[in-house]
C-alpha cells in the first residue's frame, strides 16, 4: 500500500521571518497527520532553519536543487554528500525550471539522481511535457524518455529509492491543471514503464502530480489510483491551502 506524499516546492521564495511563520503553522496545522509523508522544499540557506524549525513534528524537509558532481572546484554548487550531512532526506531533481531555465538536460539530471542515491537523498525525479509537446501527440514519449535516460543510468533497483513527480510544464504556475484523467492517464503510463523493468518496484512507486495543485483540485486528483500525492508550488507558501490539500491526501 503506497502511502501519499504532499510536497510544498518553495521555489525562490522566503525569508527567515517568513518561514519562520509558516513552519510554525504547518507544523501546528499538520499535527496528528503521521498517515501521510509531507516536505517542504526551502531554498539551500534556509535548509538549517527547516532541520531545527520541525525537528519534533512529522514534516520532512528537502532540498530543491543539488549539484551533478560529488565534490571539487565547482563553485556555487551544493553537494548530495552536504545535503545528507545534516540529514536532508529529498531533494528535487529535474524539475522543469532547472530543465529550461539552466539549462539541464536528461544526462545531467540523471547525474543528480544517482549522486543523490549514493549519499542516501531520495531523489523527487521530476519528468513533464510542453504545451506544444502535448498539442503535438508526443507527451507520452517525452515522459518515456526523461525517465529511461535515468534508468540507463542507475537502473531500476536506483527507483526503489526515489519518488517520480509528474509535473506537466503547461499546468505550473499558470492556474491550469491537468485534468485528473489526464493526470491519471500519464501516472499510469509512467508505472507501466518501471513495470516492465521490476514490477515490485514499479508497484511501490510514490508517483505525484504537480501543476496548480489547489485545495479546490486537490481530492479530485488525489482520488485516482495512480496519483500518490502532489508536488505543490504556489499554494504550499500559503498554511492554510497547505494543510487543506494535506488533509484531501489523508
Ligand atoms: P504550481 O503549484 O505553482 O503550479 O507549481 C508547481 C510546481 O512547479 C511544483 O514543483
Amino acid at each position: 500500500m503506497r502511502r501519499k506524499f504532499v510536497a510544498g516546492n518553495w521555489k525562490m521564495h522566503g525569508s527567515l521571518a517568513e518561514n519562520q511563520t509558516l513552519l510554525s503553522q504547518l507544523a501546528r496545522g499538520l499535527k496528528g497527520s503521521e498517515s501521510l509523508d509531507i516536505a517542504v522544499f526551502a531554498t539551500a540557506p534556509y535548509l538549517f532553519q527547516c532541520k531545527s524549525l520541525l525537528a519534533s513534528t512529522p514534516l520532512n524537509w528537502g532540498a530543491q536543487n543539488m549539484s551533478q558532481y560529488s565534490q571539487g572546484a565547482y563553485t556555487g554548487e551544493v553537494s548530495a554528500q552536504m545535503l545528507q550531512d545534516f540529514s536532508c532526506k529529498y531533494v528535487i531533481v529535474g524539475h522543469s525550471e532547472r530543465r529550461e531555465i539552466f539549462s539541464e538536460n536528461n544526462s545531467v539530471v540523471a547525474d543528480k539522481f544517482a549522486q543523490a542515491l549514493k549519499a542516501g537523498v531520495t531523489p523527487i525525479l521530476c519528468v513533464g511535457e510542453s504545451l506544444q509537446q502535448r498539442e503535438s501527440g508526443v507527451a507520452e514519449a517525452i515522459i518515456s524518455e526523461q525517465i529511461q535516460a535515468v534508468l540507463n543510468v542507475v537502473g531500476v533497483s536506483g527507483f526503489a529509492h526515489s519518488v517520480i513527480a509528474y509535473e506537466p510544464v503547461w499546468a505550473i504556475g499558470t492556474g491550469k491543471t491537468a485534468s485528473p484523467e489526464q493526470a491519471q492517464e500519464m501516472h499510469a503510463a509512467i508505472r507501466a514503464q518501471l513495470a516492465k523493468e521490476n514490477e515490485n518496484i514499479a508497484a511501490n512507486m510514490q508517483i505525484l502530480y504537480g501543476g496548480s495543485v489547489k485545495p479546490g483540485n486537490a481530492a479530485d486528483i488525489f482520488a485516482k489510483p495512480d496519483v500518490d500525492g502532489a508536488l505543490v508550488g504556489g499554494a504550499s507558501l500559503n498554511a492554510n491551502d497547505f494543510i487543506q490539500i494535506c488533509k484531501a491526501a489523508s
